[in-house]
């Protein structure tokens, strides 16, 4: 599945806007690497990539959260760390077998729609939460 920007998508924080976009491109690079037959070798560096980037994307938005005492913390948080662990689930999947048909499918599948939906639902409530704020 290719996911695609679209400006509804921005959250009003330039900071975690251009660290969305920038997640979008690494997924449309595997995406297209699958189009050419290069998923298996697009997806270590997808799943390397993840493992840092993600990271701390995720630290600034609950830094951003903390900040403004956004009442939905934990539960936004808990997202980031189910996602963190599904990207350590399939790094090691790809440590022990090795970059499988079925991992690359689940890399851009599950990783791809999860980011597509928790922009869109779970950055967005908190994007309405600071505008309610003031803070955006
Ligand atoms: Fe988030």
């Amino acid at each position: 599945m290719s996911i695609q920007w679209t400006d509804e998508l921005l959250i009003g924080v330039s900071e975690i806007d251009s660290q969305h976009k920038e997640l979008f491109s690494r997924f449309a690079r595997l995406f297209t690497a699958c189009g050419e037959g290069k998923g298996k070798e697009e997806v270590l560096r997808l799943l390397l990539f993840l493992q840092e980037y993600v990271k701390e994307h995720f630290a600034a938005e609950e830094r951003l959260q903390m900040r403004h005492a956004y009442p939905d913390y934990a539960v936004h948080k808990g997202e980031h760390t189910r996602f963190m662990s599904d990207v350590e689930r399939l790094a090691n999947e790809f440590k022990a077998e090795g970059a499988t048909l079925s991992l690359v499918i689940m890399t851009n599948k599950t990783l791809a729609s999860w980011l597509l939906q928790h922009i869109k639902r779970t950055d967005m409530a908190f994007a309405t939460y600071l505008r309610t704020q003031g803070a955006v």
